[in-house]
C-alpha cells in the first residue's frame, strides 16, 4: 500500500509542500471525519508503562486502531524498527496522516547526561543547550519526534522525588535555563537531528503540598505570576513546540481541565501556537479530583478548558464525536485542538516523509558514540557542587593511598533514576571505576548495605581500609530509584547507618571526603560536622565516576552552584532564598525575643541557594552604581571587582540580587536578576558590570500585570545568595 490511501494518484492540497502550512492543514481538516479528529486528539502507550496501566488495549487493538486512524501520537515506543513498523500500519489509515511518537528523554537517550538539577548547577547555558541538542540528536536517530521535556516546576521541596527533573527554585533562573533547554531540543526545527520539546507540567506542579507527589495545590495569583509561571512562560518563548497539563489543580480545578491555565495564560496572554498534551490519564483523573463526573464529562471539561491531546485516558477518542453531535463542542473548538496537532506533524516533515526519523545506520552511529560520552562527562564535572572544603583537603594528590568506602561507589544498580530512556546502568561509569582510573593506590570497602543501613563487621572493615590510607572518601546518599516521579520521601536524610558509619571513619583521625549521590538536596546537617570536605555529586549520568574523579584528583576545578536550598532540618521545608522578610524578620527594633524563627534549631539553611566552593577563592570589591536614583526608563549599570585570590585559575558565578523595598505586592528580600560565569587565572582581577532595566525591577500584580513603582532598591552582588555585597539606590 501506498502512503496517501486514497489521495495517491493525484495530489492534494495537504499533500502540496508548496503551499503554506496553514493551508495544508485547513485543506486535510476538511477532509477529516469528526471520528478521524477525535484520534488525532488520542495518544495510546506503545512501550514501557510510564503511568499506571488503565484499561490498556492489547496490541492488537491498538495497531487496528492506529490503521482506524483512532491514534494521533504514541508515547514510550522507541528505536527505529519499533517506530517504522507503527508508523507503517498508520500509513495505511485513510488519510495516511503520520503519528508522532513522544517519550520521555529527560537527560538523555543513551548516553545518560546528569539529572537536570545537576546541570542546571553549572549556571551554563551554553553547555545545557549543547547537552539538549546531543540528547536530541540521539533521541532522533532512534525515531523519536517529540521529548516531554524541559519540566519548568519551580520547587523549594525536597521531599518531593521529582525536584530533580527542574531547574531549581528561581523563577528567573529557572527560565533560563528552559529557554535554553528548549533551543537545543529542537534547534532551527525541520531537520532530522531535533525534536519537539514539551514544557510540563503546566502549571504549578513543584507547589504539592509537603512534597507529596500528586498532592493538592493551592497557591495565590501573585506567587503564580512571579514564582511559578516565569519558567514555563520562558520557555513558550523560546518556542516550545507543546506544552503538558499537570496533575494537580490550582484553585480547585485540575490543570487539564483548567481554562484559565490553558485558555486565558497559555493560550490568549502568552499566545502560545503549539500543542497541549495532558500528563498520563490526566483527562479521566478528573473524576477522582472530585471535578467531572464521569469520562464523559471529563472529556468535555478538557476540551472546554482548551486542552488537546488525550495522553493515555481514552476519554477524548471515545466521547468527543458524541459531544460534538449534542453541541457541546464546536467544530471549531475541535479544529483548533487537531489544527495545532497537525500543524506540528507537517512541521517535522512527516507528511512528505514519515519515516525522516528511522535510519538505523545512523541509530547505531549515533547512540553512545565516544562523542556524545565525552560532552556528557564535561556536563557531569561542571555540575558537581563542593560544599564544604576544610583546609583544602581537596583535590587530592594523585599519589594519596585513598580508602573508598560506600556501598554506592561500586553499585551500577543505584546509579540512575527512573528517567533513563534506553540508557543502561550497566554502561554507566561508578565512582570507584572513576577513581580507579586515576588514583593507583585505592582501596574499596561498602561501610554499608544496599538498604543504608551498617554492621559492625562493615564498620570495622571499613575503620581497617581506612587504617591504611592517607585519606578516606565516603560515598553516601541515596539510590537513584529513589529519584523521579512517585519517589516522595518524607525523611530525606542521611541514614542513621550511613551516619554510624562516618562517626566511626572521623575517630580514625584521618581526612574525610564525603559524596553525596541523591538526586535532590538531602539534609546534610548530621554529616556535615563528621566530614572535613563534602560534595555534592547529584547523579551524574554515564560518566558519573569519571567526572568525581576528575574533580577529586584536581584536573577539575569545581565551580557549580546549587540552585536549590540545602535544608538544616526536615521541618524547615518549604525553605527556600527568595522569601518574603515578614512582619517580624529579627531581633531588631525593640522585637526583642518576638520574631518569625523556631525555638528548636535555626531558621537558617545548611546550604543557602547560589553556594558552591572552587578549589582556588574570590574575593569581591564594594559595589559601584552609575547613580543613586534612576527613573523608570534609565539603566543602572552595577560595577564590581571580582578577584581570585588563591592559588589556582578557577571559574566564579557572580550572582546579582535585587530587593524591592516597598511594593504594593510585598517582594521578596531577594531576588536574582542577573549573572555572570567567569574564568579568573590565580591572581588575576576582573572588572564586572551589571545593567539593570525597569524589567528588573518590575513584577506582576495578582492579575498577571506588569507593575513597576518607585522607591528604595537594594542590589546585592556576590558568590551565593548569602554572601554578598549591598548597595541602595532610588528608584524616581
Ligand atoms: C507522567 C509524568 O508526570 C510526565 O512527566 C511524563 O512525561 C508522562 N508520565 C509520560 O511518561
Amino acid at each position: 500500500m501506498n502512503a496517501f490511501n486514497g489521495f495517491s494518484q493525484k495530489k492534494v492540497p495537504f499533500q502540496n509542500p508548496t503551499l503554506s502550512t496553514e493551508q495544508r492543514v485547513k485543506d486535510l481538516l476538511s477532509r477529516m471525519t469528526v471520528q478521524e479528529k477525535a484520534g488525532q486528539l488520542n495518544q495510546l502507550n506503545g512501550g514501557a508503562f510510564t503511568g499506571p496501566a488503565l484499561n490498556d488495549a492489547g496490541q492488537a487493538e491498538k495497531s487496528k486502531m492506529v490503521k482506524d486512524g483512532r491514534v494521533g501520537s504514541m508515547l514510550n515506543v522507541t528505536g527505529v524498527a519499533d517506530t517504522r513498523a507503527i508508523q507503517q500500519t498508520a500509513m495505511q489509515s485513510r488519510l495516511g496522516i503520520p503519528l508522532i511518537f513522544g517519550y520521555d528523554v529527560i537527560h538523555g537517550y543513551k548516553t545518560i547526561f546528569p539529572v537536570p538539577l545537576a546541570e542546571a548547577c553549572s549556571w551554563d547555558l551554553a553547555a545545557i543547550e549543547k547537552n539538549s541538542a546531543v540528547v536530541a540528536k540521539e533521541a532522533a536517530a532512534a525515531g523519536i519526534h517529540w521529548t516531554f521535556a524541559p519540566m519548568c516546576d519551580i520547587s523549594n521541596d525536597p521531599r518531593w522525588g521529582r525536584v530533580m527533573e527542574g531547574a531549581g527554585e528561581d523563577p528567573y533562573y529557572g527560565g533560563l535555563v528552559a529557554a535554553a533547554r528548549v533551543k537545543g531540543l529542537q534547534g532551527k526545527g525541520n531537520d532530522n537531528e531535533h525534536i519537539l520539546a514539551c514544557v510540563k507540567h503546566f502549571a504549578a506542579y513543584g507547589a504539592v503540598e509537603a512534597g507529596r507527589e500528586y498532592n493538592q495545590v493551592d497557591v495565590s495569583r501573585v506567587m503564580l505570576w512571579n514564582k511559578y509561571l516565569p519558567p514555563y512562560k520562558a520557555a513558550v518563548e523560546a518556542g516550545a513546540a507543546t506544552v503538558m497539563n499537570a496533575f494537580n489543580v490550582l484553585d480547585g480545578v485540575p490543570a487539564s481541565a483548567n481554562k484559565f491555565l490553558v485558555t486565558d495564560v497559555l493560550k490568549n496572554k502568552w499566545a502560545f501556537k503549539g500543542f497541549l498534551v495532558s500528563d498520563w490519564a490526566s483527562f479521566k483523573e478528573s473524576i477522582a479530583h472530585g471535578y467531572a463526573a464521569d469520562e464523559k464529562d471529563a472529556a468535555l471539561k478538557a476540551m472546554q478548558a482548551g486542552s488537546m491531546m488525550d495522553m493515555q485516558s481514552n476519554v477524548s477518542e471515545k466521547y468527543i464525536p458524541e459531544l460534538v453531535k449534542e453541541g457541546k463542542i464546536t467544530m471549531a473548538q475541535l479544529d483548533d485542538a487537531v489544527g495545532r496537532i497537525l500543524f506540528q506533524k507537517f512541521k517535522l516533515g512527516l507528511f512528505e516523509d514519515p519515516f525522516k526519523f528511522c535510519n538505523e545506520q545512523r541509530e547505531s552511529a549515533t547512540l553512545f558514540s565516544a562523542a556524545n560520552r565525552a560532552v556528557a562527562k564535561t556536563a557531569a564535572e561542571k555540575s558537581i557542587v563542593l560544599l564544604k572544603n576544610n583546609n583544602n583537603i581537596l583535590p587530592l594528590d594523585k599519589n594519596k593511598k585513598i580508602a573508598l568506602i560506600g556501598f554506592y561507589a561500586n553499585s551500577k544498580d543505584d546509579m540512575f533514576d527512573f528517567w533513563i530512556a534506553q540508557g543502561k546502568s550497566s554502561d554507566a561509569v561508578p565512582v570507584y571505576e572513576g577513581l580507579k582510573n586515576k588514583f593507583s593506590n585505592l582501596s574499596f570497602c561498602n561501610g554499608y548495605n544496599a538498604d543504608n543501613t551498617t554492621s559492625e563487621a562493615l564498620i570495622n572493615e571499613a575503620i581497617q581500609n581506612a587504617g591504611a590510607a592517607d585519606v578516606i572518601v565516603v560515598n553516601i546518599g541515596i539510590s537513584g530509584k529513589m529519584a523521579g516521579e512517585d519517589r516522595s520521601l518524607g525523611n530525606p536524610v542521611i541514614s542513621d547507618g550511613q551516619i554510624a558509619l562516618l562517626t566511626a571513619l572521623q575517630k580514625t583521625g584521618k581526612p574525610v571526603v564525603a559524596l553525596v549521590s541523591s538526586a535532590r538536596p538531602l539534609v546534610l546537617t548530621q554529616a556535615e560536622p563528621l566530614v572535613n570536605a563534602l560534595v555534592q555529586c547529584w547523579i551524574l549520568g554515564t560518566e558519573h565516576g569519571n567526572a568525581i574523579a576528575s574533580m577529586l584528583s584536581g584536573e577539575f576545578n569545581p565551580s557549580a552552584k546549587t540552585v536549590m536550598t540545602f535544608p538544616f532540618a526536615v521541618g524547615q521545608i518549604p525553605i527556600y532564598y527568595n522569601h518574603f522578610n515578614t512582619g517580624r524578620p529579627e531581633q531588631t527594633d525593640g522585637m526583642g525575643n518576638w520574631y518569625s524563627r523556631y525555638r528548636d534549631m535555626t531558621r537558617e539553611p545548611l546550604y543557602p541557594f547560589g553556594h558552591g566552593l572552587s578549589y582556588t577563592s574570590f574575593t569581591y570589591g564594594e559595589l559601584r552604581l552609575s547613580a543613586s536614583s534612576i527613573k523608570k526608563e534609565d539603566r543602572l549599570t552595577v560595577t564590581v571587582n571580582v578577584s581570585n585570590t588563591g592559588k589556582m585559575d578557577g571559574e566564579e558565578i557572580v550572582q546579582l540580587y535585587t530587593r524591592d523595598h516597598a511594593a504594593s505586592v510585598v517582594r521578596p528580600v531577594k531576588e536574582l536578576k542577573a549573572y555572570k560565569k567567569i574564568m579568573l587565572k590565580a591572581g588575576e582581577t576582573m572588572e564586572l558590570r551589571f545593567t539593570l532595566t525597569k524589567n528588573d525591577l518590575s513584577f506582576f500584580d495578582a492579575n498577571g500585570n506588569t507593575v513597576i513603582e518607585p522607591g528604595k532598591f537594594s542590589v546585592f552582588v556576590g558568590g551565593s545568595s548569602e554572601q554578598v555585597k549591598q548597595a541602595d539606590f532610588e528608584l524616581k
